[in-house]
């Protein structure tokens, strides 16, 4: 191995929070979000990270949060504004690394999708509908819908997030904040999405969270990523079937070749597997982004 993954960071002293994937340092009414490469495959952790893939997508927000040109929580990512108590993890944050505004976060998962597949194919299987929106008969897995919709959910703190019709949404934020959300979250998802099909990915569905600071709704946390989203290569997409992720294929195929019952904690990923879902990241942020990857 070429490069050496950054699966946890420690940064003495400074109160941490970790999430699934990223280590968030609470600097007052600042964060320090770092994104680490640990990697989940059917929502587990595995024990395996895949090296740079955090770089790879603090780079992709990045780029978004300047292309959507939205209010956001980003500050800065150049690390070398700020004095850490550990100089030497230096060069292991660099790259993956976020200075936000800390703020209050609006407890609704604001989900937008494009096509139908997941939790969204499944419910509409059983329904016809997502989260209380009727959807036309004789749709396929992974069809594209007529316009985005939105479907929101709540975050939960273990285990999956539970999907909410727009209604309780309502009670639960009110309903002037969730009008605002929806029409924000469907903007940007519409704009992305059509900028990625240009590029040859689709972008099938994604979680925006938003959050509130001084009164004002701003977007935060990563941004149409692969973990935030469904990326499917364009050239491939076939619908009435499952389709291929653009980054974590060869890992749920090899997981799943495997044996693994994705009940008991997963196994290691081969070197083999390792690189060549790390050439994945890699590959969909520079296709994204017409940018080189800095730390190839
Ligand atoms: N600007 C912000 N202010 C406060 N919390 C934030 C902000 N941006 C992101 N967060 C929170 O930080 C966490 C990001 O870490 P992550 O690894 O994605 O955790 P999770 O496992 O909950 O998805 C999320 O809980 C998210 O809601
Ligand atoms: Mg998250």
């Amino acid at each position: 191995m070429t490069r050496e993954a950054v699966s946890e960071t420690t940064l003495s002293g400074w109160p941490l929070r970790r999430g699934k994937v990223r280590d968030i340092y609470d600097l007052g009414d600042r964060l320090l979000m770092v994104s680490t490469d640990r990697i989940s495959a059917f929502d587990w952790v595995l024990p395996t990270p895949i090296p740079d893939k955090g770089r790879v997508l603090t780079q992709i927000s990045d780029f978004w949060f300047d292309f959507l040109k939205t209010d956001n929580h980003l500050l800065s990512s150049d690390l070398g504004e700020i004095v850490l108590p550990d100089e030497s993890a230096r060069p292991s944050l660099e790259g993956r690394s976020m200075i936000v505004r800390k703020c209050q976060v609006v407890p609704i998962e604001c989900v937008v999708r494009g096509y139908l597949d997941g939790s969204g194919w499944k419910e509409y299987q059983q329904n016809g509908q997502v989260c209380g929106i009727s959807l036309p008969a004789g749709l396929q897995q992974c069809s594209q819908l007529a316009e985005p919709i939105f479907t929101p959910a709540t975050k939960e703190e273990t285990g999956h997030d539970i999907n909410i019709s727009f209604e309780r949404m309502v009670e639960i934020v009110g309903k002037e904040l969730s009008e605002e959300l929806r029409q924000r979250s469907i903007d940007i998802y519409l704009r992305g999405a059509q900028y990625a099909r240009s590029k040859g990915i689709l972008i099938a569905d994604t979680k925006f969270e938003w959050g509130l600071v001084e009164g004002q709704l701003i977007l935060i946390d990563e941004v149409l990523t692969p973990d935030s989203s469904r990326f499917w290569p364009a050239n491939q997409y076939q619908p009435g079937k499952g389709q291929p992720s653009f980054d974590k294929q060869f890992v749920r195929d090899y997981l799943t070749e495997a044996g693994w019952d994705k009940n008991s904690a997963p196994p290691e990923l081969p070197e083999e597997i390792v690189e060549k879902t790390r050439a994945k990241y890699i590959e969909a942020y520079e296709q994204l982004t017409d940018q080189t990857f800095a730390w190839k």
